[in-house]
């Protein structure tokens, strides 16, 4: 048993669980006329509902209780002053340095960041500018029209969806394309649609060393100097890359001057903020950018200064360890009602589980719980025609976020109003639930009667009390977005301070890319594989004997 499960706070949550597992929300509403009222807050732009969640006026005070026996006030003020709270790798943790508006300096090792943060930005800003406003050209002076992300993980996730979100806003002269994956159909496809005359590279990673990464990034540039024309002076008009690794990117052969520089102290799923933005920058503006950045800061503000009690991203987490270690629910779905925030899904999925996807304590002991839950989803309505039907009547508890915008970019109202029906129904739906009455009722009302109308009766039932947050922003504009995520990077971290794990460490993703470095020589025709379980073996055997079949 872990510390926190032998607090008094974990026990009388238990306690208070077993009070009100059989509770249903239908009656909670029916019985508390002001539950909008009491269980809602808003931040700026950002409005959250979660009434519909299966609480009562004393479940979230003592959330509380646990979120301060856990220390998450202390932990929130080491995270902005600097503290090495990285431990297991020795680093402070400054997303929000990036994007950090106070003018109020933040110290490292008695060093004030904001400088270094300050200069970056603003040779992402000079750079865009000069790309977006055609000063920046290529090697034979034609105006650059293609943008080629390459980079892996927070190397990609963030910056992508962060252009799809705001495609409205990305500017008609350029294209921005994203690649991630060892695939080589993903840099084949891609550099298929390309000029080497008009195509920009960013090679984006903080090490410099990710597999992926650095053999999409050969294959490109071996590409570009393979077309007529091209020579090792015109990869500078072309190639930058983003890391803290320098000397690599200048080794690789990138110009001192067009590497952006990152820090040890920005992890890779919290990096969007920094020059990994640069996609951003090119696609928006450095104006809407800069947006982003403001939103973010004032969830910071908000998170780093409101009570517990009203404050968004602690309530969210709180919520959450409250169905993930009280009712045992294993997943989040995230529900966006916008079609520009599918690849939100993605870049969460990275941010919760490669942060809180542990099992192993700051201490080192094995934690004794559930931890950080599977996130899953889809854009709404699609997903009401792909899975939603298990989220009504399906057998596990899944805490649901809905998310949407209120106004859109460009007014496409019929359409809208009917997206936003179906948003609105179905939190409705999932909490309320069809009882057997009213699903008699229905029936009789179409008709049925009898031994059709009984055995019809059980699949018309709808147990309902499947709780879920709603979250409604005036836009899905750049402010906006910068807000949604800081909101969503805070409650994971106190989620992990909640756990007592250290959500901005990853060493779970390294076993497997060590045993494909192993595996990579013996997939070749002379050189057995040895050393493996007899599946492996077998199927690196069944590989070689059919790959030329
Ligand atoms: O997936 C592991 C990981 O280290 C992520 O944390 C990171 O975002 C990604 O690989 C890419 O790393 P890099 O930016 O160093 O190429």
């Amino acid at each position: 048993m872990t510390a926190l499960m032998q607090s008094s706070a974990w026990n009388v949550l238990q306690t208070h669980q077993k009070e009100i597992a059989a509770l249903h929300m239908r009656d909670l509403f029916a019985q508390e006329p002001d539950r909008f009222e009491s269980f809602s807050l808003r931040c700026g732009e950002i409005f959250l509902d979660y009434s519909k969640n299966r609480i009562t006026a004393q479940t979230l005070p003592l959330l509380f209780d646990l979120a301060r026996a856990a220390d998450v006030e202390g932990w929130r003020e080491r995270m902005f002053t600097g503290e090495k709270i990285n431990t297991s790798e020795n680093r402070a943790v400054l997303h929000v340095a990036l994007r950090n508006m106070s003018n109020q300096p933040i110290m490292v090792d008695g060093v004030d960041v904001m400088p270094q943060v300050q200069d970056v930005l603003e040779r992402v800003g000079a750079f865009s500018h000069n790309v977006r406003n055609g000063t920046w050209r290529g090697f034979n002076g034609q105006r650059i029209t293609d943008i080629v992300n390459i980079g892996i993980g927070g190397s990609n996730l963030g910056p992508m969806m962060v252009c799809e979100a705001l495609s409205p806003y990305v500017s008609p002269d350029l294209k921005m394309h994203f690649v991630s994956n060892i695939d080589g159909t993903h840099i084949d496809e891609t550099l298929a649609k390309l000029s080497p005359e008009t195509a920009l590279f960013i090679i984006s990673s903080k090490t410099f060393t990710t597999q992926e990464t650095m053999t999409n990034a050969a294959a490109v540039r071996d590409w570009f100097l393979a077309a007529p024309q091209t020579t090792e002076a015109a990869i500078a008009h072309h190639f930058v890359a983003v890391s803290t690794n320098v000397e690599a990117a200048i080794e690789f052969g990138i110009t001192a001057d067009n590497v952006f520089e990152s820090w040890d102290w920005v992890g890779g799923r919290y990096s969007l903020w920094s020059a990994t933005g640069l996609p951003i920058a090119l696609a928006v503006g450095m104006d809407r950018f800069t947006e982003l950045l403001a939103g973010a800061h004032e969830m910071d503000q908000h998170y780093r200064t409101a009570p517990l009690e009203q404050n968004m991203p602690v309530i969210l987490a709180m919520l959450g360890v409250w169905y993930i270690n009280f009712f045992a629910a294993e997943s989040q779905a995230i529900l966006p009602y916008d079609h520009h925030l599918e690849h939100f899904i993605t870049y969460l999925q990275q941010t919760d589980m490669e942060s809180n996807g542990k099992s192993v304590a700051r201490d080192g002991a094995k934690v004794g719980h559930l931890t950080g839950p599977i996130i899953w989803g889809m854009p709404g309505s699609d997903g009401q025609h792909a899975f939603f039907q298990h989220l009504h009547q399906g057998t596990s508890l899944v805490p649901m976020d809905f998310l949407a915008p209120i106004n859109l970019f460009k007014p496409t109202d019929h359409h809208h109003r009917i997206l936003l029906a179906n948003f609105f129904a179905q939190t409705e739906a999932l909490m309320k639930g069809k009882t057997e009455q009213e699903a008699r009722a229905d029936l009789t009302a179409e008709g049925l009667r009898g031994e059709r109308l009984e055995s019809l009766l059980p699949y018309k039932i709808f147990a309902g009390n499947k709780p879920s947050n709603t979250i409604l922003f005036d836009q899905l504009d750049p402010k906006n977005l910068g807000a949604l995520i800081a909101l969503y990077e805070h409650k994971i971290f106190v989620q992990s301070n909640i756990w007592n794990v250290n959500c901005f460490d990853q060493w779970g993703v390294e076993l497997g890319k060590k045993l494909a470095g192993n595996i990579l020589p013996e997939l070749a025709d002379d050189i057995p594989a040895r050393g493996h379980d007899c599946s492996t073996t077998g199927l690196i055997a069944h590989y070689k004997a059919r790959r030329h079949a």
